[in-house]
């Protein structure tokens, strides 16, 4: 399995923080934001893993990580680049020639927990096809990616609903078999003018090939000035990446 972490984008929602810097370079508690997951990709086991990133300050992404070595043990990072922004599935079709046939576990870059993911990517290898979502119960799904479900099964996501069909979050950490690049061919802008993860995660559904599991300890994105500061108490009390 490889790991791709999406750390694209111009960080709006953050601005004046995101002027200077990427969002996913910003100071989680004791480190920068991206430090987070790649150490959950690492503890899992994966360490061919892909950064996609954006914007103006890509180049201090290898200036900050280098080839992983210091930090994550690791012997090699690779790197590419999105122009522009078209949204999360947008830029996980720039790893298509990366992930060469493999199945995938992506990782939005904003997206921080505090156990790990072992377990979903040991049941994922067993499941061999389609995609498998973590959720987790959020105060405040509408946020989020939320999905319906009906017993042990997903039936829909809907992204940013009004009236939420669970008190669930699709958070940002996904199983995908290789068929997620074709999937992504056909998807189409939604009407913030980006492709969704949630109509890759949607066309998994329709094909009757996607499991989910609920994550064990907590999770939080990033993203926004009250997850930011979240994130940094909660990483400041118990730590993350535990394994
Ligand atoms: C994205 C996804 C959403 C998911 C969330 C997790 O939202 O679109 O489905 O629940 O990440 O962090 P965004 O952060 O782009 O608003």
């Amino acid at each position: 399995m490889k790991g791709i972490i999406l750390a694209g984008g111009l960080g709006t929602r953050m601005l004046p923080l995101t002027r200077i810097t990427n969002k996913h370079l910003l100071p989680v508690y004791d480190k920068p934001m991206i430090y987070y997951p790649i150490q959950t990709l690492v503890n899992a086991g994966i360490r061919d893993i892909l950064i996609v990133t954006g914007g103006h300050n890509a180049g201090d992404f290898l200036r900050l990580l280098g080839n992983g070595k210091k930090d994550f043990g690791l012997e090699h990072i690779n790197y590419t680049y999105q122009e522009g922004e078209g949204g999360i599935a947008e830029a996980l079709r720039l790893a298509e020639f990366f992930a060469d046939q493999n199945p995938i576990c992506v990782v939005l870059g904003d997206n921080i927990i505090e156990k790990n993911i072992n377990q979903a990517v040991k049941n994922f290898e067993k499941q061999k096809s389609g995609a498998k979502i973590l959720l987790q119960e959020v105060a405040d799904p509408k946020r989020f990616g939320v999905p319906r479900l009906d017993g042990d099964k997903v039936v829909e996501i809907i992204e940013k609903p009004e009236a939420p069909p669970s008190h669930y979050a699709v958070i940002g950490i996904y199983l995908y078999d290789n068929s997620v690049f074709d999937i992504i061919k056909t998807l189409k802008p939604s009407g913030r003018g980006e492709l969704e993860i949630t109509d890759v995660n949607n066309a998994y559904i329709g094909r009757g090939s996607m499991t989910y599991e609920i994550l064990d300890g907590w999770w939080t994105d990033a993203g926004t000035f009250d997850s930011l500061l979240r994130a940094s108490n909660l990483v400041a009390k118990t730590g993350a990446n535990n394994k």
